[in-house]
């Protein structure tokens, strides 16, 4: 029932603060001090800490999901981590080291290349291997055939467009990285605490991206009539940036690529004239000045860039530069915040163009062939 919402997909959007309080509840105990529940995969410590290398495999959102693990997991616990598409790794032959944790990432957990890429694995019988499902389904085939399963408690997700799915997903993947970092100790207390902390906050700070709503509704506006768009993002948000060029493409039909904004003169400049719109994602972190300087380039060459951007990054509207302020949130959750503008931005552009965004053109909720 989509109650209120015109669309499933927008009702999901709408669902993400419960959401993700539901899936950070899953861990986090919020006593007298935060800290992770005891009971909180405590049936898999003695697995989990003799995991040395981490292989993420996924498809579609799911996949984009991993790409912003692979930044999480390196940068705070020092664990390899690999990620990769289910449908290309299941047929290269790939080398899969000793003590790996294979994460595969699907909402479903019924995509027939992120299964068979688990079974291809499988079927190697690597040392130490362990398998983890970060699913939304928990009767599926994916958490049958895993060792742990680490549920997402997104709820149904109707629209074929991932949303809440992709946030908790997102989220999940933090509380495994913390619960592997206590395990194996390669996160002080600290850091445990402010992260903890952070994810608690998380709920409230989406609620507050939500009243992004009508403003992101009048930038859409912009995109009617346009024929393609690029999407910028650096570090974190560079899987942002390829999520909403998936979403826009897919339920609005406007052709879009995501780009890590470093790779702008590599190639893609070229494409950047005046009927190009340039959706950036620009919290205040430690790759704003480099994006800065990016963002130079693509307005100097007639680009219009519409910016997601902190208050404190101090970006300013002028010709041919919107900008929208996402609320402030701490610099490792920032891409699970700044996945909603995003997600705004194309349902506002779907339903403009008036495509049927709960059921795009040509695909399937679960794709459970190859
Ligand atoms: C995009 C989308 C797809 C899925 C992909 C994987 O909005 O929904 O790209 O993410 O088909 O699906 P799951 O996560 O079910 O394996």
């Amino acid at each position: 029932d989509k109650g209120e919402f015109k669309h499933y997909m927008l009702k999901e959007i709408y669902e993400q603060p419960d959401a993700v309080a539901r899936t950070v509840e899953m861990a986090v105990d919020n006593g007298e001090t935060t800290k992770l529940r005891d009971d909180f995969l405590d049936r898999h410590e003695t697995k989990l800490a003799g995991v040395k290398h981490i292989q993420v495999l996924a498809c579609g959102t799911s996949y984009h999901a991993g790409m912003v693990a692979k930044y999480w997991f390196e940068n705070l616990t020092r664990l390899p981590c690999s990620v990769e598409i289910a449908s290309e790794f299941r047929y290269r032959n790939p080398v899969v080291v000793d003590n790996s944790l294979v994460v595969c990432i699907s909402q479903s957990g019924e995509t027939a290349d992120t299964l068979s890429a688990l079974r291809e694995i499988q079927k190697h019988k690597p040392e130490g291997l362990v398998s983890l499902a970060l699913c939304n389904v928990p009767t599926s085939s994916l958490v049958r055939e895993t060792d742990i399963f680490l549920p997402t408690l997104a709820g149904p997700e109707i629209g074929v467009a991932s949303t809440k799915a992709f946030t908790t997903q997102l989220v999940a993947l933090v509380l495994l990285l913390l619960k592997i970092g206590v395990v194996q100790q390669r996160i002080d207390n600290e850091r445990l605490t402010s992260l903890l902390e952070n994810l608690h906050k998380l709920p409230g700070q989406l609620h507050a991206s939500l009243k992004l709503d009508t403003p992101i509704k009048a930038m859409s506006e912009s995109f009617e009539e346009k024929k393609s768009c690029l999407f910028l993002g650096r570090g974190l948000q560079f899987p942002i940036a390829l999520e909403g060029a998936l979403k826009l493409k897919e339920i609005s039909y406007i052709h879009a690529e995501g780009y890590a904004a470093g790779e702008l003169k590599h190639g893609p400049l070229a494409l950047v004239d005046k009927d190009m719109p340039i959706v950036v994602l620009a919290p205040k972190d430690n790759m704003f000045d480099k994006l800065k300087a990016n963002m130079q380039e693509v307005h100097a060459r007639h680009g219009e860039l519409f910016v997601f951007a902190s208050e404190a990054s101090q970006m300013v509207a002028e010709d041919r530069l919107h900008v929208v302020y996402v609320p402030d949130v701490c610099e490792i959750l920032a891409p699970i915040v700044y996945s909603v503008p995003v997600q705004l931005l194309s349902y506002h552009v779907a339903v403009m163009r008036g495509t049927d965004v709960d059921q795009p053109r040509n695909l399937a909720k679960s794709v459970t062939v190859e």
